[in-house]
């Protein structure tokens, strides 16, 4: 979000939370639009669960993000989140041209994390602004947001480095990568599947 976007002069820390629930509901609305196209870029049918699961939640969290603005009484409407074109940008730009389908996965996922990343930091930040405003269904309704991004964020972990039993597509995309150089114990790093610490 630019200063020239911005409706009105920020004046306090209410002003700043509702600008960034603007700025919020605008990300998660482009995000909405870009993941279908993730979804049937996807290979792994445990992947594209998950992506059409995060599009459904992320539908839900513009929706959900639009009532908080409602409860402040502000428009949900007229504010674009760059950094959301920017990210969203990359995923175009980083998912198309991989030879090989466990790779283009691992694309994905990285991408989807990145994103889930930045909602966690902006649902985050704004719930602690309405906790202390003491705006608690506000706050309520971001802790909810906040809860489901960190879950996708865990199960995309999962899905990149597998569990006990299972190899993860990590595993699977490097397998091709390390074979030729044939040197045993070398370290595999991971392409995809950092989630950040739910505390
Ligand atoms: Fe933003």
């Amino acid at each position: 979000m630019t200063p020239a976007q911005s409706s009105r002069p920020l004046f306090n820390l209410k002003d700043l939370l509702c600008e960034q629930l603007r700025d919020l509901h605008d990300a998660e609305k482009q995000y909405g639009s870009q993941l279908p196209e993730m979804v049937s870029k996807a290979t792994s049918s445990h992947l594209k669960d998950k992506l059409s699961e995060v599009s459904d939640r992320v539908l839900n969290n513009a929706e959900e993000l639009a009532h908080a603005c409602q409860i402040l009484g502000v428009p949900s409407g007229g504010v674009t989140c760059e950094a959301m074109k920017g990210l969203i940008r990359e995923a175009k730009d980083t998912s198309s041209d991989w030879g090989d389908s466990a790779t283009l996965d691992a694309s994905l996922i990285s991408n989807a994390q990145r994103i889930a990343h930045y909602e966690i930091a902006g649902f985050g930040t704004a719930r602690a602004f309405a906790r202390c405003l003491k705006l608690g269904e506000v706050a309520e309704i971001l802790q909810h947001l906040l809860e489901q991004a960190f879950q996708d964020d865990k199960d995309l972990s999962y899905i990149a480095n597998g569990g006990w039993f299972t190899p993860g597509i990590n595993h699977e995309a490097a397998e091709p990568a390390i074979k030729p150089l044939n040197t045993p114990g070398s370290e595999v790093p991971s392409a995809a599947g950092t989630s950040v610490d739910a505390s």
